[in-house]
């Protein structure tokens, strides 16, 4: 059975084990837990005591709202459990005037069906600082 919770409290980095899936220089668990603690809010699924998907979402707390990271592991995916983490995300954020994220065009229909628009925007991207552990990071995960 798969709970849902926004709370960290007793979540260490080994039930963070399996995530960031191709991507070529990934977080650490350690550096995952950091990451879920700095965001403004974050939803996690657990199966027991793993963590088998999450969403997070920074804000400045009165108009804006960004979803950087959603993911649920690849053998837990396609039962509804990332569908319900943005549900629940998007329910957290529902009195933000806006409430962005950036996808790949395959994934519009996704998250259009949990009630986001079409849009379009621009980043910037440094691999190098993917993995969150670079030396001059300013964070306690690579103290
Ligand atoms: C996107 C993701 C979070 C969806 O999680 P999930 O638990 O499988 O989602 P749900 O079960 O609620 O919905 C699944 C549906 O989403 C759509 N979907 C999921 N991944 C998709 C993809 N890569 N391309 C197109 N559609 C996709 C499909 O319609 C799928 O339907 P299906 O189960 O009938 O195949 C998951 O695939 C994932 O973690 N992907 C890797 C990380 C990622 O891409 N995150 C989003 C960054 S913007």
């Amino acid at each position: 059975m798969i709970q849902y919770q926004t709370s960290l409290e007793h979540i260490q980095a080994d039930q963070l084990e399996g995530f960031f899936v191709g991507w070529p220089n990934p977080p650490t668990p350690v550096t995952h837990l950091e990451i879920l603690r700095r965001a403004a809010h974050v939803v996690l699924a657990l199966e027991g005591s793993s963590v088998v998907g999450f969403v997070t979402a920074i804000s400045d707390g009165i108009l804006c709202a960004y979803i950087p990271l959603l993911e649920v592991l690849p053998g837990h995916q396609h039962q509804g459990i990332g569908s319900e983490l943005m549900r629940r995300m998007l329910e957290t954020l529902s009195e933000m005037y806006m409430v962005d994220l950036l996808c790949d065009p395959d994934l519009q229909a996704f998250y259009s069906r949990v009630g986001m628009q079409e849009s379009s925007g621009m980043l910037v991207r440094n691999f190098d600082r993917q993995s969150g552990n670079h030396p001059t990071s300013n964070h306690s995960a690579v103290r």
